[in-house]
Parts: structure tokens; sequence; C-alpha cells
């Protein structure tokens, strides 16, 4: 089956792609290789994020790569200097401008954290989640979620929120596999999304995962993404190399075994490839959104 074959019904009955592009600004952007994998793989979930810079490129890459805007999901998120009822709709109205659309199919929180000058964490974020659920009724969004949500966190948004998050977007490889955050998500009816399928490159050369690949006569990072696609789990590996692109999509043609994927579901050592303890000094650093693009890829208003 071709990766447009697969979807997930969010709660809201809307029907998101289980594979598709990541798209951040670690290790750069090729316009070329976005309009690839639209047109010559059939991928159909883009995933951005405003703090990666290339909303802009993205929206020029969906128009250049002749599919309709409608056939894609486009998933977006807001940074956390955005936070706030009327903030959080301007962010999503300046995402809208750079991705040159008027609708997103999701739009999502990328951390539950703020700047370090905001008193009230609690009442910033659900003042956030208020401008997304807001969204939502307004038609800007047809969907709305989360990112790096932790239980607890969830479960602060869900005692003030009128809609519960339908994805929350973390993590997940075989060395970063949250079973409880995944089953408590499952419970409550929110759509666990994984990111970094490949842990940035850093799991390729493991010696379960290269043991997987060699009986499953597949490369690993076929092995990786089909993982997380066996365990039900939303998966947007990134590359900006078209032979790279084409290899991540062919993962709809085989299927690990039950001993194979034990294998990979029951991995003892844990690594992440996203240091949240990093974050709020993201946050607070005031860096431009695509800082790690070069200069000429930089968004520049009109
Ligand atoms: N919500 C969040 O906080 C958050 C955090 C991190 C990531 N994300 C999203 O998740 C997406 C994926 O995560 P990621 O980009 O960090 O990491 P990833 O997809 O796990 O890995 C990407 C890295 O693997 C390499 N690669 C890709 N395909 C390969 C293959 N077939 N063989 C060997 N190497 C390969 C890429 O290099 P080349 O480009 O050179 O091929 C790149 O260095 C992001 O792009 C972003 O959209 C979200």
């Amino acid at each position: 089956m071709a990766p447009s074959d697969n979807f997930v019904t969010l709660p809201n009955g809307v029907r998101m792609p289980i594979f598709g592009l990541g798209t951040s600004h670690g290790g750069g952007y090729d316009q070329d290789s976005v309009v690839f994998a639209l047109r010559e793989c059939n991928y159909r979930l883009i995933d951005t994020a405003r703090r990666y810079g290339c909303e802009h490129l993205i929206g020029q890459a969906i128009k250049e790569s002749g599919v309709p805007r409608e056939s894609v999901f486009l998933a977006t998120k807001m940074w956390p200097t955005d936070y706030g009822l009327e903030s959080a709709i301007q962010a999503a109205k300046l995402s809208l401008t750079k991705l040159d659309t008027d609708y997103l199919d999701l739009y999502m929180m990328h951390w539950p954290l703020c700047p370090s000058s905001v008193n009230d964490v609690r009442s910033t974020l659900d003042d956030a989640w208020r401008g997304m659920e807001r969204l939502l009724d307004m038609g800007t969004c047809r969907a709305i979620g989360v990112s790096n949500f932790s239980i607890q966190d969830l479960t602060e948004l869900m005692e003030n929120c009128s809609v519960v998050p339908h994805v929350n977007q973390c993590e997940f490889h075989p060395y970063q596999n949250p079973k409880e955050l995944r089953a408590f998500c499952r419970e409550n009816n929110i759509i666990f999304q994984g990111y970094c399928p490949l842990a940035n490159g850093l799991i390729l050369k493991e010696a379960p995962v290269v043991n997987v690949a060699q009986s499953a006569g597949r490369s690993p990072a076929q092995v990786l993404i089909r993982w997380s696609i066996q365990n039900g789990v939303v998966t947007i590996p990134k590359s900006i190399k078209r032979e790279r692109i084409k290899e991540n999509c062919q993962v709809f043609d085989f299927q690990l075994s039950p001993t194979e994927m034990a294998v990979l579901d029951n991995i003892p050592t844990s690594l992440r490839a996203v240091d949240p303890a990093e974050l709020q000094g993201k946050i607070d650093d005031n860096k431009p959104d695509g800082y790690k693009l070069p200069a000429h890829l930089q968004y520049v208003p009109l």
C-alpha cells in the first residue's frame, strides 16, 4: 500500500496519514526534496513548526508539487513565546500567511513550557489552549493538539479544557518508548504521534536494530519506521536526501514478525534525541525561527 492509503482517525473524525515528512531545521532544509516527497513518493503529511523557520518554504513546496492543498495533511506548531489566548490566535494567523493557506490540518502547542518571564505557567498554557479551541471553532484548524506533554501536563490541561487534545506528538523510537504515556493517551482518546523515529540517526547502527533489519531484509531506517506504524503510531521521519525520502516511504509492503517487533518493543536502554532539559534555554534565548538554516532560506516578511 502507498503511504497515502494509510490513516488514523482522530477523535473528531479527521483522518491523518500514519506516515509523513519531518522538516525540523537541524540538518538543513531542501526544497526539491520536499517537492519530490509530495510529487514522486506520495507523502501526504508534512510536519513543520514556527520554530523550524521553513513554513514559507513548505507553502511554496506544496504549490510547486502540484498536489492539491486538500490532499496534504499540514501540521504546524506554536512556539511557547506565543502562548496566551489572543497571541495564540495571532500566531496561527502568521503561520497561515507563511504557509500560504487558509487552514491548518493540525495545530499543536510545541512544548508544555513558557518563557521564564511568565509568572503563572499553568494559566498561560490554559489560555493558549483556549486560543487553540477558538481556532478549532473558527475552522482555522481541523484538529488541535499538543507536543511533548507528559501525563501530568495532559492531566492539568484536561482539568480546564473544553476539547481534549486530539494529538500528543512526542519522541518515539525503540530507545524512547513511553509506554505509560501511550496508554494514558489511548485511554483518553488522544492520538499519540511519534517524532524522531530514527532518533535523529543515532540508533541506526545499534545491534538490535541492525539484527532486525537483516532478518527483515530491509534497511535499519525502514525497520524503525515500520515498527512505529505497526505500533499504530503516526511517524514523521525527516531527510533532505531524495534517495532516503524514497527509502523511508517504502515501508508498506512488508511486515515485521511478532518476534522482530518484540525485540524492538523491549529495548532495555533509553536514549533521547531531544533533551527536554535544554529547552527552557532555547525558549529564552530569543534566537530567530529557523536559526539553524542558512540566511538565504530565512523568512523575510513582505
Ligand atoms: N515536536 C517536537 O518537539 C519535535 C522534536 C523533534 C522533531 N520533531 C519532528 O519530527 C521530525 C523527525 O525528527 P528528526 O528530524 O529530528 O529526526 P529523524 O527523522 O529521527 O532523523 C533524521 C536524521 O536521520 C537521517 N536519515 C533520514 N533517513 C535516513 C535513512 N534512510 N538512512 C540513514 N539516515 C537517514 C537524516 O539525515 P539526511 O537529512 O541527511 O538524510 C537526519 O539526520 C522532525 O523533522 C520534526 O518535524 C518534532
